[in-house]
């Protein structure tokens, strides 16, 4: 079917379109309710359908014959590791570890958070809790025990799951510490802490801890445990506008067939087929498409342990793609922009055959035609922009490979997928024509996959997502369409950043600024960088009287940053400035702020408080090179 036919039928009939898509999946009790509202009033996909995840992603393959497949390859330049695990090895694990927990008291409806470097036992963890239908909720390695503190007191979880270390390039972080830090720091205990031991760090076990290997030794199998399509699979923290992280639920059923169609509809995979998102487990991407996406659709996936640069060289992608037959490679922009700065002319492509690459997909932040000029011509591969979001969980918009390859152009994400129902809107809420700028929204219902709630907060869903413009999903993201449909995300209309891939939020950051005892005010913004895409900046004021000179406050900052949110946070430089533009209520003009880093800016609000402040502001940030030139787009 053509894109075009199939996109049609999804917006005018959602819930015989996605009925159809769901049946290619195995459930215990096939759901009768397609779209129902839940008692918020909110869209949910699939309700009274009987399922497991872990079931359809692994049992379901091993009870058709398919145990002796790959199902999880593991490489690990940084520990010089290597292995694979078939279905049925995975199904083993998963159903021993499930056992364990169990054991540890874990039930249905339980939160598990799981904090784990790139290694087989992370995914493991994840379909393990899963299994019992119990919610796990993965907080990415590079996070401070302060943020790990927050997500544990939010999602409450019964237990914890971790490694004795992370291994960076250079170094090993050794986890048990920071966890026990974050558990002291939360008002909410685990009753357990399970932990893997790796060979390069031992943690100290203490009190409740459980050793996994001791652990799995003894462990009993559990079977699945049976949910409602609408129960959920997963909380996945990620960064709002304020210091709060927003816990992003995703439910079981609608999860588990958008998952299951884009394998296909948009990465064009058959089962059988090598599928590598070179991303996190922490982070959304790892979620859909390290773990449940390629799994479910019965291919085999990949857990990398590496980066794309100095884990050896900048041939790290090109070598996996080899050694494993890769045939669709997923990975941020930023990624690619760290190895065209290491081998800009991709001789190292030169010594790896990558004939069984058929497609490159980017995501995470916009890709910039640069990098993608850069990847499509050293590569001769297609390359796919598509635009999603942690809320989402899979592609807004993309190029549909599996159902029709369409004109690329680049800068643009392509086309809305099928079930998003995309519109560009002006302040008001009204569709503006072609070529004109707005906020990106889509249109109720959602499609399955796409979050019905966050944690414990469904009025502050309904305050982010849906009260800007009635009737549609606000995104965040501003951009426009051309007079072909093509989508053109332009950037966050919000306090959120994306630097090197990673979403961040700038109003978490301003809290720990803030909290420094000489800064009166401090606005942090994302200025452009030229490998991550962007980096945060702050702009501070200090106390009257306060003496100290900036280059010290900047060293105290980046610690205090580094401490609290973690050093993924890469906040590296501080500005004093003698003022910020603000409104006359005494409001920072954040947007200007971006405005002038992003060398848009547009107009000076009339509610300024003091119009010179704008020039005195853009005359500092120019001379210290924290505006964006236009040769850079
Ligand atoms: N655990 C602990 N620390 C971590 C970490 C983890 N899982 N991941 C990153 N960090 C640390 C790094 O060691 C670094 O610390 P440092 O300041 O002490 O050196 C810091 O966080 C910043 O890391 P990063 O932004 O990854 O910078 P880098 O210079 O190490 O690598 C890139 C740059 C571009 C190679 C890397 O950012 C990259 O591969 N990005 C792709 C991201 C991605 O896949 N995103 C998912 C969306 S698809
Ligand atoms: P995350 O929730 O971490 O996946 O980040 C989502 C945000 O990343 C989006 O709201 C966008 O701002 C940005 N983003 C992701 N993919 C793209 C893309 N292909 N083009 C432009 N921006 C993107």
């Amino acid at each position: 079917m053509s894109y075009a036919a199939e996109y049609q039928r999804s917006i005018e009939f959602p819930e015989a379109f996605w009925k159809d898509k769901a049946r290619a999946l195995s459930w215990f009790t096939f759901p009768e309710t397609i779209l129902s509202k839940d008692d918020n009033g909110i869209d949910r996909w699939f309700a009274d359908g009987q399922m497991n995840t872990a079931y359809m992603a692994i049992d379901y393959h091993v009870e058709n014959g398919h145990g002796e497949q790959i199902a999880v390859i593991f490489d690990s330049p940084v520990s010089g590791q290597k292995s694979t695990l078939t279905y049925q090895q995975l199904l083993d694990e998963v159903a021993k570890f499930a056992g364990v927990l169990k054991s540890k008291g874990v039930e249905k409806g339980d939160r598990i958070v799981i904090y784990m470097p790139m290694i087989p036992q992370a995914v493991i963890a994840m379909l393990a809790t899963a299994r019992l239908g119990a919610i796990h909720s993965v907080v990415f390695g590079g996070f401070a025990p302060h943020e790990l503190a927050v997500r544990i007191e939010d999602a409450q979880p019964k237990a914890l799951v971790t490694a004795s270390c992370g291994i960076e390039v250079d170094k090993r972080i050794p986890y048990k510490p920071l966890v026990d830090e974050a558990i002291a720091l939360s008002a909410h205990k685990p009753d357990c802490c399970i932990v893997f031991q790796r060979p390069e760090v031992k943690a100290e076990l203490s009190g409740s801890d459980a050793d996994w290997a001791t652990e799995m030794q003894t462990a009993q199998p559990a079977q699945c445990t049976p949910v409602n399509g609408s129960d959920p699979l997963y909380i996945l923290y990620t960064s709002g506008t304020t210091g709060k992280p927003k816990g992003v639920v995703r439910d079981n059923g609608g999860h588990a067939v958008a998952l299951k169609y884009s394998m296909n509809a948009i990465y064009n995979m058959q089962p059988g087929e090598v599928f590598w998102a070179a991303s996190d487990v922490g982070w959304v991407v790892g979620h859909s498409y390290i773990v449940y996406g390629p799994l479910l659709h019965g291919c085999t996936t990949v857990v990398y342990e590496g980066k794309p640069v100095r884990t050896p060289d900048a041939g790290a992608f090109w070598r996996m793609t080899e050694e494993y037959g890769i045939k669709a490679l997923f990975a941020a922009p930023t990624a690619f922009r760290a190895i065209r700065k290491e081998d800009p002319e991709a001789n190292l492509l030169g010594q790896y055959d990558i004939s069984s690459l058929k497609t490159i997909f980017m995501a995470g932040e916009r890709l910039d035609p640069p990098t993608y000029l850069w990847t499509v011509d050293k590569t001769g591969k297609p390359v796919v922009d598509h635009w999603w979001q942690t809320e989402t969980g899979w592609a807004i918009c993309a190029n549909p490979t599996g159902l029709e390859t369409l004109e690329t152009k680049p800068g643009s994400s392509t086309v809305p997928v099928p079930g998003f129902n995309v519109k560009v809107l002006d302040h008001v809420g009204e569709p503006l024509p072609a070529g004109e700028q707005g906020a990106i929204a889509i249109k109720l219902p959602m499609p399955p996959g796409c979050l019905p709630t966050i944690w414990g907060d469904c009025e502050r869903f309904k305050q982010s997502y849906l009260e800007a413009y009635p009737n549609y999903y606000t995104s965040g993201d501003g951009g426009y369409k051309d007079d072909e449909g093509y989508i053109f995300i332009m950037g966050r209309t919000d306090d959120v950043i994306n630097v090197a891939g990673h979403r961040l939020s700038t109003g978490e950051m301003e809290e720990v600024v803030a909290a420094h005892p000489m800064i009166a005010e401090c606005s942090v913004i994302g200025v452009h960088d030229s490998l991550k895409g962007q980096v945060p900046v702050g702009l501070v004021l200090l106390k009257d009287g306060a003496t100290i000179d900036e280059e010290t406050l900047q060293k105290e900052l980046v610690e205090m940053m580094r401490k609290e949110i973690g050093p993924i946070a890469c906040f590296q430089r501080a500005v004093i400035v003698p003022r910020l533009p603000k409104t006359r209520s005494g409001k920072i003009l954040r947007k200007l702020l971006r405005q002038i880093a992003s060398n848009h800016l547009l107009s000076v609000p009339s509610t300024i408080d003091d119009p010179a402040s704008v020039a005195e502001i853009q005359a500092i940030m120019q001379k210290q090179g924290l505006v964006k030139e236009t040769s850079e787009e």
